[in-house]
């Protein structure tokens, strides 16, 4: 039965990981997958994590299921994490919370129970959005439609645009957008703009789908969720996809959740049964190890503390490399205006160049990067920027 199976190319993004490591070029840079490096490229265990781990070792007595949902300590910190300990919604008993395995495994659940319960619910996304949107919402059974967002030649956000086209939006449509620090463009609303989004949600009722994979990596773990906090505040409903990958460290725990706000505390509770029982029929029981060292963490305030600390100094290695990059471009003699690299946030920006140019980069620099020409930016140290900034010059100039 195997014998017509055609082979898939490679993904995109994880293609390029077994590239780069494949590539003998000592002064190759991997600056594809979207995960934390350190000054030495190295993505080590957050040390909070490492002692909760400790923590547990000594403290777990059975490895049988923890619950259907995760664990409560988890889903109730992490809650309290995204909208705040004040938040209205929570405090109404209007929000729910379920552990999934990793962001995508939180995207695909809350895509799979909308469309249980409403098949073919149109969901606008933005152009561009993170390459395995489209494929993980769309194969849930979600209609995809696009609205415009980021534009590639002024690197700005095309607000107007993106919500004049989301004017045809209505009750029963999702709408994804990006809790924070966009990806792959970096580009993330400003306080007004998400005021008038938040109206127009408002006004027409549709549902905002909120995926938050980066929450504390662009300007502060309570700064990133401004916008969040302020649909959470404003509207009845809204689904939040929430991961532990990047702030925790967390990325192979494959540790996320599915947060849900309704308009009162029976309309939620259904929708946890049905959120459930989704789950349920794809993979039963969600894998605990990551969500228990978050609980861990977060229910302790000296590791808490620490998490925080080196939480800070992931973001300001990321901000600074970003103001540093900018210089290093300009230094290589590259005419082109870098300055919207430091303006971004996360861990991602386009360098704006043409699938050639990136593929040029791969082969004949060994500089990975996705062919929309996005960077990881935590991919850069002090030994590969100056290579990198000469790299891009001499294909921009060719
Ligand atoms: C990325 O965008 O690189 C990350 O979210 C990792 C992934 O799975 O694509």
């Amino acid at each position: 039965m195997f014998q017509t199976i055609e082979r898939r190319p490679p993904d995109p993004i994880l293609g390029l990981s077994a590239a780069y490591i494949e590539d003998k070029n000592p002064d190759k840079i991997d600056l594809g997958v979207g995960v934390y490096k350190d000054e030495e490229g190295k993505t080590p265990v957050v040390s909070a994590i490492k002692k909760a781990e400790q923590k547990l070792w000594q403290s777990e007595v059975s490895k049988s299921y923890v619950a259907q949902a995760g664990p409560a300590g988890f889903n109730e910190a992490t809650v309290r994490m995204i909208l705040g300990d004040n938040s209205a919604a929570l405090n109404n008993q209007r929000t729910c919370s379920v552990l999934a395995p990793g962001g995508s495994g939180a995207l695909r659940v809350a895509a799979e129970f909308v469309n249980r319960n409403f098949p073919r619910t149109r969901t606008w996304v933005s152009t561009p959005t993170w390459a395995n949107h489209v494929p993980l919402l769309s194969s849930a059974g979600l209609e995809l439609v696009e609205y415009p967002y980021y534009n590639y030649e002024s690197h700005e956000i095309e607000f107007e645009k993106m919500m004049d086209t989301l004017k045809k939006a209505k009750v029963g449509d999702l709408v994804l957008v990006h809790g924070c620090c966009h990806n792959p463009c970096g580009g993330d609303l400003n306080w007004e703009q998400w005021q008038a989004f938040a109206e127009a949600a408002e006004k027409q009722g549709f549902t905002p789908f909120i995926d938050l994979a980066y929450q504390g990596l662009g300007d502060g773990l309570e700064e990133d969720v401004k916008g969040v906090r302020l649909l959470a505040e404003r509207l009845p409903e809204v689904i939040i996809a929430s991961s532990c990958s990047k702030n925790f460290g967390l990325y192979r725990e494959r540790t996320g959740s599915v947060t849900l706000i309704g308009e009162t505390p029976d309309q939620v509770s259904a929708s946890h049964s049905q959120i459930l029982s989704t789950a349920r029929q794809i993979y039963s029981m969600p894998p605990s190890h990551g969500a228990q060292l978050v609980e861990i963490v977060l229910a302790d305030e000296e590791l808490k503390a620490e998490w925080l600390a080196e939480l800070t100094e992931m973001r300001e290695r990321i901000n600074n490399l970003r103001s540093e990059l900018v210089v290093k471009l300009q230094e290589a003699g590259v005419q082109q205006d870098f300055f919207f690299i430091e303006r971004e946030k996360g861990m991602f920006s386009f360098l704006g160049l043409s699938v050639e140019q990136v593929q040029t980069l791969i082969k004949d620099y060994s500089i990975y990067l996705v062919n929309s020409s996005r960077i990881n930016v935590a991919g850069i140290n002090q030994r590969n920027i100056e290579y990198l900034a000469r790299s891009v010059a001499s294909v921009l100039q060719a």
